[in-house]
């Protein structure tokens, strides 16, 4: 029989591609910059398999790789799937839940401390040279300790914050999710609030939902309006998940306090948007899972999901949107 023939289109560790080798025959992406849909198209014609990670798969991409029976992502989250499409063209997707929801949740962790605590603003005023004498009340911070957290989406990743944030911190943690995980309120003592009294009451709101039609713009000018004036917010999901010219006018018009964020409308984020120029915002690059054991983990498992699906062996990480399909 031949072998499988796979297209590795972001570059991964080289133990990752030396098992892909071991069952598959593949070809790579060998340059620094994301590959183009029309290089991708390219690469695909006679590929059975392709691993990416975030690359944007639509319907005219697969209607010209007729062989592709699989995308494997290096992702949990895969808003960058066509659903539709890969239903239409009968190809499966599948993500990396699971190895990393530690790794992130430790980040979300995180941006609640150094967005309370101003750590960057005060590294900063530390490194240019500031710090003469004691600071001023006009740089305290605000506690973490036994204040409410707020985790809109209460999934794998959002049970990880809220047993580090209810265990580390004692903060009393309420949670907003489409349904109610009554194992996670028994197991950590987190109380089920609806989605308006999570916004009013909550001293830190963390978004952790996946991205689709039905989160798009969840966060938004009423929302933001809701919140207290003290209220920190923190969003590691989908920049889209949030109006985020709706979270510009609230940290301008301090109708809440500051921000966390690693993820954004665009993305990389455009040098002049406004967040950039914030004190009380703290912007990463989209790193909530970029440690190098995580990172790895992720990229294993995507390939072992990729050969997996090209050898017609059970897939465990189809994306559940078209696990019937297998
Ligand atoms: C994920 O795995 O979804 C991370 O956000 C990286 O895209």
């Amino acid at each position: 029989m031949d072998r499988p023939r796979v297209f590795i289109a972001r570059s991964v560790p080289k133990k990752v591609e030396e098992f892909i080798a071991k069952y598959c025959d593949y070809e790579k992406w060998n340059f620094e910059e994301d590959i183009s849909e029309e290089e991708l198209v390219k690469n695909l014609k006679d590929m059975d398999g392709l691993l990416i990670s975030g690359t944007q798969i639509n319907d005219r991409i697969l209607e010209q790789s007729p062989k592709l029976k699989v995308v494997s992502d290096i992702s949990v989250g895969y808003d960058n799937f066509d659903l539709n499409a890969m239903r239409k063209r009968k190809v499966i997707g599948t993500n990396t839940p699971f190895v990393l929801n530690e790794t992130v949740s430790d980040l979300v962790i995180a941006l609640i401390l150094s967005t309370a605590r101003r750590v960057t603003e005060l590294d900063s005023y530390v490194k240019e040279g500031k710090w003469n004498k004691d600071i001023g009340s006009e740089l305290f911070g605000t506690d973490v300790n036994h204040s409410t957290l707020g985790i809109i989406g209460m999934g794998r990743i959002g049970e990880c914050v809220a047993r580090k944030a209810k265990f580390g911190f004692d903060m009393d943690v309420l949670y907003y999710n489409r349904n109610r995980r009554l194992d996670v309120e028994d197991k950590l003592g987190v109380r089920y609030a609806d989605f308006d009294c999570l916004l009013r009451n909550s001293d830190f709101i963390s978004v952790m939902v996946p991205y689709n039609r039905k989160t798009y713009h969840m966060i938004d000018y009423r929302e933001f309006g809701m919140m207290k004036r003290s209220a920190i917010f923190i969003n590691t999901s989908r920049g889209k998940t949030i109006n985020e010219k709706a979270l510009i006018d609230a940290l301008s018009s301090r109708k809440i306090l500051a921000a966390g964020l690693d993820v954004y409308d665009t993305e990389p984020i455009n040098f002049k948007n406004p967040l950039l120029k914030m004190t009380n915002v703290i912007t990463l690059p989209h790193v909530g899972s970029a440690t190098s054991k995580t990172r790895f983990n992720m990229a294993m498992l995507a390939a072992e999901n990729l050969v997996k699906a090209v050898l017609g062996s059970t897939v465990p990480n189809v994306v559940p949107e078209l696990k019937d399909l297998v």
